[in-house]
């Protein structure tokens, strides 16, 4: 009997619930994001939140229930992220999880959401555990992690990299906003960059014999560079139109270059070091079209890149990596609580 796990997720600003069968094929997957609400502030309002969760959720249950025609009855299992997140958004995913499972009397699963980012791989046409299979180098870049994650097997992981201030996604966020672009700002960057002359080169933080990484001493580079052009904290009169979009632009594409040089060298230089087989990439600053190009372009080794919707938020990797906790028979009892800063390795 194939086994549906019904996947919510609501760490930050994404509302999601998907429907996945044997930890691999997606019957229904379902995200409404609250992009816009926030980007009048240029970052996500943790009150605002909560409270759209809280008017998203149950219609867009409805909607992953009945796009896979389905009803909540013949769902095995509910899987649901408890952290790491925002506390009053991670609340409202988890309480509608226990609801659920608790009237079917079918298994909670607390799924951990970067655990959850790794699992998206498990969602696409290559199988991570046969082909390359384990060991595996694991990159999670989202708006609040960057993490190199060395993943031996199915729930066991250690992490040997991360950063020690900025996400790689929240520095694309902030760039953003240093060159008046719109929120989330990692799409935005990387859309403006295109078709850049590469003529401006941004720091690296190498971070000399370590895996970690800094992003702040960067984003003040670009902050800096962005004072002298005259563009902040507001474009200079003299500036036209034209010559704005040509700086932007560029500088966009430093700031870029210079996240996507040290990520993917990073990452390469891990996989080398442990050994692995395979290379797996997850969370929204994956979606980066450019460091997906340079990743697999510099890695000897397979990479299992998700499709973008896959590496931004989503329901159906938390069902996904649900479905593995609960092929170990882990169980989770009712009186699970959210951990926003539950840690992965
Ligand atoms: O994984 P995610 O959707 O949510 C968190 O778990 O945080 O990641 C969101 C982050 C944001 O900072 C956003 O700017 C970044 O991922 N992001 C990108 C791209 N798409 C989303 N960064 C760079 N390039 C992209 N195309
Ligand atoms: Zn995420």
């Amino acid at each position: 009997m194939p086994l549906r796990i019904l996947g919510i997720e609501t760490s930050c600003d994404e509302t999601a619930a998907a429907v996945v069968e044997d930890g691999r094929r997606t019957l229904s997957s379902v995200i409404s994001s609250q992009a816009e609400l926030h980007s009048a502030h240029g970052g996500v309002v943790p009150e605002v939140a909560s409270r759209q969760h809280v008017r998203d959720l149950v219609p867009i249950l409805d909607h992953a229930m009945s796009t896979c025609g389905m009803s909540l009855e013949e769902v095995d299992a509910v899987a649901v992220t408890y952290g790491p997140g925002l506390a009053g958004s991670l609340i409202t995913g988890l309480n509608a999880a226990k609801a659920i499972a608790y009237s079917l009397g079918v298994p909670l699963i607390g799924v951990n959401h970067l655990e959850g980012h790794i699992y998206a791989s498990w969602l696409t046409q290559t199988n991570p555990e046969e082909d390359p299979g384990f060991p595996l180098a694991c990159l999670v870049a989202s708006g609040g992690h960057t993490d190199l994650l060395l993943m031996e097997g199915h729930g066991n992981y250690k992490l040997v990299g991360q950063t020690r201030d900025d996400a790689a996604g929240e520095a694309f966020d902030k760039a953003a906003r240093i060159l008046g672009l719109g929120f989330p700002g990692g799409p935005e960057i990387q859309r403006v960059s295109e078709g850049s002359t590469g003529e401006v080169r941004l720091p690296r933080a190498w971070m000399k014999d370590t895996l970690d990484f800094s992003f702040s001493g960067l984003k003040t580079a670009l902050l800096h560079l962005a004072q002298d052009r005259d563009i902040y904290p507001s474009p200079s009169p003299e500036i036209d139109e034209e010559q704005l979009a040509a700086l932007v632009r560029e500088l966009a594409a430093g700031f870029q270059e210079s996240v996507v040089d040290v990520v993917s060298a990073k990452l390469v230089e891990m996989a080398a070091k442990y050994r692995v087989k395979g290379l797996v990439l997850g969370g929204g600053v994956t979606a980066n079209a450019r460091l997906r190009e340079e990743i697999t372009r510099r890695s000897p080794l397979p990479v299992i890149v998700p499709p973008p919707v896959l590496c931004t938020d989503n329901g159906a990797m938390i069902a996904a990596c649900g479905y593995f906790q609960f092929q170990r028979g882990e169980e989770w009892p009712m009186e699970l609580d959210i951990n926003p800063g539950l840690p992965l390795g």
